[in-house]
């Protein structure tokens, strides 16, 4: 298997966001967000770890544009830190903050690599939060302002746009679990967060559409295909009900399916509040659905947990992560996903591991684990593409070691090793196997 076996207007790019890589968090007037606030209360990242400085992108941004240049890449996607546009959620616009996504654009466009953008990768505006954050239906609209402002700037440039990164994670880790910001832990609070991201992301498409003329527009959703752990009906059913969870909640009422009613059976003391016409705005057609792919999910019956399931740990293969290398299970969904859903097209928007990566003597940083890991996810999409799903393109997560939210620093995704004490970055041998294939001199 080769470059070349993919078709050649493949987009193949790396991913970052804001919060995990820039820093600069209090200058050229960005406001803070969830992010700065959950990241700064005690106990609540690894090591009390903070994306004060995290990779320093917003200083060496020109330095990681070389990096992507001499992988090869032909496409970055990076988020956008809304406040740092509009510090206070809405209203006020920070020019600075623009003119910075003005030169990353332009930036990226002067070396040939197409801009990604994604509105909202996880760091709310802390004055949003303030008045209720996702759980309030007011935030939506300010989403849709905010996605007016940008697209307005950058519009004229930027050709692929996407909305929110994994409103799951947003909604349930957000608002549910609390182990991300703002570390709420309320079921009914997560639940109407999740309607609200997803109205969000419906209210903003068509003004994408309207201030870049021509741009692609999609959401990238986390999906997992769910494994029931026996084949006892309990089990099974228990699987069914983490897809309706995990998947089916995002991807039915985006593709005008509605909620799914065995999850919203499980909601009777939620409250669900949507209003008339909320479904059709929520389903406005897209350009593309964004995958970000880890692994699968192996489930058994719990009746003490909220959705009836728990997760059993399987497999021998796990990454630093502790998820399990499970390539298969890309196939599966990709496939599956083109059944039922029949999007326009579909871009693997994340995908990739965190190992601990061991510096040999020569001061190479080898990384075969991550290879192989790339490696095996690929071979399933060209067997995806060669089965009639309409994948475009790919995007490793991620380019640098960056801001693992809870993890913090501790661990380490990049395809550049980034030395968080010096700010040096080195391409590891993941990278270097990455820039082979993209140069078509080496095979998988
Ligand atoms: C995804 C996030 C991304 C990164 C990877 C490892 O859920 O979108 O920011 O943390 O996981």
């Amino acid at each position: 298997m080769k470059r070349s076996d993919f078709p050649p207007d493949f987009t193949w790019g790396t991913a970052t966001s804001a919060y995990q890589i820039e820093g600069a968090v209090a200058e050229d007037g960005r406001g803070l967000s969830i992010w700065d606030t959950f990241s700064h209360t005690p106990g609540k990242t690894h090591g009390g770890d903070t994306g004060d400085v995290a990779c320093d992108h917003y200083h060496r941004y020109l330095e990681d544009i070389a990096l992507m240049k001499e992988l090869g890449v032909n496409a970055y996607r990076f988020s956008v830190a809304w406040p740092r546009v509009l510090p206070e959620g809405r209203g006020r616009v920070n020019e600075k903050g623009l003119a910075f996504y003005d030169r990353l654009v332009d930036a990226l466009l002067a070396q040939g690599i197409a801009p990604w953008v994604t509105l909202y990768h996880w760091d709310l505006p802390q004055p949003l939060e303030d008045q209720g954050g996702w759980p309030v239906r007011e935030t939506a609209y300010a989403f849709a302002e905010y996605a007016d402002l940008l697209t307005r700037r950058l519009g004229d440039r930027v050709r692929h746009w996407i909305t929110l990164n994994e409103p799951w994670c947003s909604a349930h880790l957000g608002y549910f679990t609390g182990v991300h910001a703002p570390g709420k832990q309320n079921l009914a609070l997560a639940v109407q967060a999740s309607h609200h991201l997803l109205l969000a992301h419906g209210l903003a498409v068509p003004i994408i559409r309207q201030n870049a003329l021509g741009a692609q527009v999609g959401i990238a959703l986390n999906l997992s295909p769910g494994h029931p752990a026996s084949p006892q009906p309990a089990d099974v059913a228990a699987a069914r009900r983490f897809d309706g969870f995990q998947n089916r909640w995002y991807l039915d009422p985006l593709f005008g399916f509605g909620y799914p009613k065995d999850i919203l059976a499980l909601y009777d003391e939620v409250a669900l509040q949507v209003r008339e016409g909320d479904l059709a705005v929520i389903a406005t057609p897209t350009d593309f659905l964004g995958v970000n792919y880890y692994s699968r999910a192996v489930v058994q019956e719990d009746s003490e947990e909220p959705y009836r399931f728990r997760y059993v740990r399987v497999g021998e293969e796990r990454t630093a992560m502790d998820w399990e290398v499970y390539p298969e299970g890309l196939l599966e969904l990709l496939v599956r996903l083109w059944r039922e859903y029949r999007p326009g097209a579909i871009y693997i928007t994340e995908n990739g591991a965190a190992y601990l990566d061991c510096t040999s003597e020569d001061g190479e940083i080898r990384d075969s684990e991550r290879v192989r890991y790339l490696q095996r996810h690929l071979a399933q999409c060209l067997v995806a593409l060669r089965e009639g799903v309409p994948l475009r393109g790919y995007f490793v997560w991620s380019l640098l070691d960056n801001f693992e939210w809870a993890e913090g620093y501790s661990k380490r995704f990049g395809l550049v090793h980034v030395d968080f004490a010096t700010q040096r970055r080195r391409i590891k041998q993941s990278g270097r196997w990455w820039q082979g294939f993209l140069r078509e001199v080496v095979r998988l």
